[in-house]
């Protein structure tokens, strides 16, 4: 068979087979960053590029891929063992938990959770229902979704935001919710108003020359729906009554336009800059079926036999030439011996775990804190948001202690459907968390009950609550890093101690996202296949 032309002088895989014969790993690696095959320093601060640890990169290197012990089987440390694998590294990922995934943890029909307290819920949704109890949306420019397209993940839309949701400020004397965009019409509106007003009194002569005063004005009069005196008087933004229809039937607006002194003390501007969140922002995606369909495809793809649940890990011992750890499973004591670690687990966990990688990697695991979230699902038995209010996913805001009220962004037309009835944190979350299953039901449809009304009680089938301060092996919803994860304090973790790396979305400027975990995790496989190549 004929061998494929080169061109002239030398291809580009033979060039790095004589530059990784003659220099060694080191010099290959760095010659493979100049080509932009692998990272250097320099181009990992400039867009931090990864490339996935291949077996062909051990060719002619006289290395071989090392065994890896990896401690936690959330989506970090089953990121790592996930990427290495592609290289054949020999990895076992320890999680002491019953299931993978970590904070990602989706809870359908039969599954049941044993608190901290003791409290053993089992959840009671039918067929198709579930509630992701952490992580549930995914913006467009994170790094889950190439995973979810990597691992054959099918996604849909999440809706967050949705104009007809609803917003509900009880404590700024509201009776009733508004729709989201009945307030934002008027908001804008409002602030359109004044600044038009301002700038036509000359308010703002110094700051503008006459062209740009009036390229504002105009732009004004369309941001705020403006009439020609530039004044604020409700329009269709705002809704109707009674939507238009067929001929004779033109629609009759919201009425009772407030005033701009009523709207602003209503405080429902505040939650408009939710949307312009570089992290918030729509299009959101889900995964099709619930977020841990995530763990389970890294699950597959790693190999299940890798992976020991209901490993409890004991002590992390590095012995200069390799790493020891200790966990116990099923009531055995066991050790496993590898080449290298990774340290996958929260750094609340990780810091009451006996090692001896030294007093830095210690105090900087107990400077970063734990912190508080809650969601309660509630299942019903019909789909009154959608037959009553006309709401199709999306997020109601609150003053309550409930603090966001989500409607489902799957099954929609279905029989029945699960609405976060909370979704709150610190002390809100805090609070719940100290009350039985069913006193927390009980609260989180009163404060419903004024938002949506009866409806929200009589149809209610089930419920199931989640608290992750409370929830075993990890007792966090997400982390606070003082500092910033490159703090000089974090040192130790983010430059591995001895043979143990680290990883997870606490040593990320995207903590409590998947995203912050799959880079981090990128990030010490990156460094560990490095040091194996060139060791
Ligand atoms: N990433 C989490 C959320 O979107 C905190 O709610």
């Amino acid at each position: 068979m004929a061998q494929p032309q080169s061109g002239p002088g030398t291809s580009r895989r033979s060039f790095l087979r004589n530059v990784g014969l003659t220099g060694g790993a080191g010099t290959m690696l760095a010659t493979m960053g100049a080509l932009g095959l692998a990272p250097t320093a320099e181009a990992a601060q400039r867009e931090q590029p990864f490339r996935a640890p291949q077996p062909g990169d051990f060719t002619l290197t006289g290395r071989g891929a090392a065994k890896v012990v990896i401690v936690g089987g959330g989506i970090a440390g089953l990121a790592s063992a996930y990427e290495l694998g592609k290289a054949g590294y020999d990895c076992t990922v320890l999680e002491a938990r019953g299931r993978t995934g970590g904070r990602n943890f989706t809870v359908r029909g039969g599954d049941a959770t044993t608190d901290l307290h003791g409290t053993t819920q089992t959840a009671r949704f039918s067929d198709g229902q579930y509630m992701n109890c952490g992580p549930a949306r995914i913006p467009q420019w994170m790094i889950t979704l190439d995973y979810c397209r990597e691992l054959g993940v099918p996604i849909e839309v999440f809706t967050n935001v949705n104009a007809d949701a609803y917003l509900f400020n009880e404590s700024a004397g509201m009776k009733k919710p508004v729709r989201y965009r009945t307030a934002k019409a008027d908001v804008y509106g409002y602030v359109s108003e004044l600044l038009a007003k301002a700038t036509d009194k000359g308010a703002l002569d110094k700051e503008l020359t006459a062209t740009d005063r009036e390229r504002l004005v105009e732009f004004l009069k369309d941001w705020g729906e403006l009439g020609d005196k530039l004044t604020y008087e409700g329009g269709e933004r705002r809704g109707y009554t009674t939507v238009p229809a067929a001929a004779g039937t033109p629609g009759v607006l919201l009425g009772d336009v407030p005033s701009a002194s009523d709207v602003l003390a209503s405080g429902v501007g505040r939650y408009f800059s939710f949307e312009f969140g570089f992290d918030q922002a729509m299009l959101m995606f889900q995964p099709v079926g619930g977020m841990d369909q995530i763990p389970r495809a890294l699950t597959r793809a790693i190999g299940e036999h890798r992976i020991r649940t209901g490993a409890v890990v004991s002590k992390i011992t590095d012995k200069g030439s390799g790493v020891s750890v200790t966990y116990t499973q099923g009531g055995r004591t066991k050790v496993i011996d590898a080449d290298y670690c990774v340290g996958a687990l929260p750094p609340n966990i990780l810091a009451r775990i006996p090692h001896n990688l030294g007093s830095g990697v210690q105090s900087a695991l107990e400077a970063i804190t734990p912190s508080s979230a809650a969601k309660i699902g509630l299942e019903y038995r019909s789909r009154w948001w959608e037959l009553d209010h006309h709401i199709y996913g999306g997020i109601t805001e609150t003053d309550q202690d409930v603090t966001h009220i989500w409607h489902p962004s799957y099954g929609f037309h279905g029989a029945r459907g699960v609405m976060i009835g909370y979704y709150n944190y610190g002390g809100d979350a805090d609070s719940y968390a100290e009350l039985t299953p069913k006193e927390r039901e009980k609260r989180a449809v009163a404060a419903g009950v004024k938002i949506y009304g009866e409806k929200y009680r009589t149809e209610l089938a089930s419920s199931f609550s989640h608290h992750w301060r409370q929830t075993p092996h990890l007792e966090a919803a997400w982390h606070n890093t003082p500092g910033g994860p490159d703090d000089v304090r974090y040192k130790s973790l983010n430059e591995p101690t001895g043979r143990v790396y680290f990883a997870g979305d606490w040593l990320s400027y995207t903590d409590a996202w998947q995203h912050g975990a799959f880079t981090s995790a990128r990030k010490a496989v990156t460094a560990l296949h490095t040091r194996v190549l060139s060791a």
